[in-house]
């Protein structure tokens, strides 16, 4: 294994159920026509072009310079920016602010949803679905263990240090930045990966580069290796690999 696989083609071919699986959390969006919608973290588009057929208005914006590059070739239509979640370039402008799979990767969170928070209008809402706790419990433990044979060895690795808080711990933080959250809800979600035999590896090499990129190729096989081999037992069964999700899903309003 030697090539990175952090990139927005890959994510959109051999990880579609990424945004496959933000159906539900449009359901919940309920947009309607001539709403002014943010997709924060829109990835390759696939939901802004879902919540944009409702007749809303969207601005997808993603932090990765490629998957807007992406999104925009997918749906020349439809506007998307570079931005961070973190320092969004809005004041009051949204109806609503959604958002899939992403609050997990961005530190601090009080800083996303005060972001968030200046982006919407007075009575504004934000619905989102993100890793909450427990979620890929066995996967990061494998890899835990696997960074830790690396040290043993001499190696200097990175930890990965995702944000998976539990329900009562996000729930009061959007309280505490003056949001009023109307249903919120932590469940587990099985997700079976794209690709087969090769679906744990490619998952690792797509959404553990932060973690792989520091080490040697071979390194990197010895990771990927082991997470298999640990979490075979559980997480594969009939020729597909399940990864272990739990989400956060919440629809949150800005006061009047
Ligand atoms: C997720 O829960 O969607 C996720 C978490 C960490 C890495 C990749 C995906």
């Amino acid at each position: 294994m030697t090539e990175r696989e952090w990139d927005a083609s890959r994510y959109d071919s051999a990880h579609s159920f990424v945004w496959e699986r933000g159906r539900g959390v449009v359901d919940l969006l309920a947009p309607k026509p001539g709403e002014r919608i943010l997709d924060l973290g829109c990835g390759t588009g696939h939901l802004t072009d879902q919540i944009a057929e409702s007749g809303a208005e969207v601005v997808g914006i993603d932090s990765s310079e490629d998957m807007v590059r992406v999104a925009s070739e997918n749906f020349p239509h439809l506007r998307f920016e570079v931005a961070d979640a973190r320092s969004l370039p809005f004041e009051c402008e949204f109806d609503a602010v959604f958002s899939n799979a992403v609050l997990h990767w961005v530190r601090p969170p009080e800083a996303v949803v005060d972001s968030v928070r200046r982006a919407l209008r007075p009575g504004g809402r934000f619905v989102a679905e993100f890793g909450g706790e427990n979620n890929i419990r066995a996967i990061m433990t494998a890899v835990g263990e696997a960074l830790y044979r690396l040290e043993q060895d001499g190696t200097e690795v990175y930890r990965p240090n995702k944000y998976f808080p539990p329900l009562d711990e996000y729930v009061s933080l959007l309280e505490s930045r003056d949001f009023r959250v109307a249903n919120s809800a932590h469940f587990e979600r099985p997700t079976p990966l794209d690709g087969g035999e090769e679906g744990m590896r490619r998952w690792l090499r797509m959404f553990g580069w932060d973690y792989l990129s520091p080490l040697s190729p071979s390194q990197r096989e010895e990771v990927v290796a082991y997470v298999e081999k640990a979490t075979r037992p559980t997480l594969y069964t009939n020729g597909t690999w399940t990864a272990d999700y739990w989400r956060i899903r919440f629809e949150a309003f800005k006061p009047e």
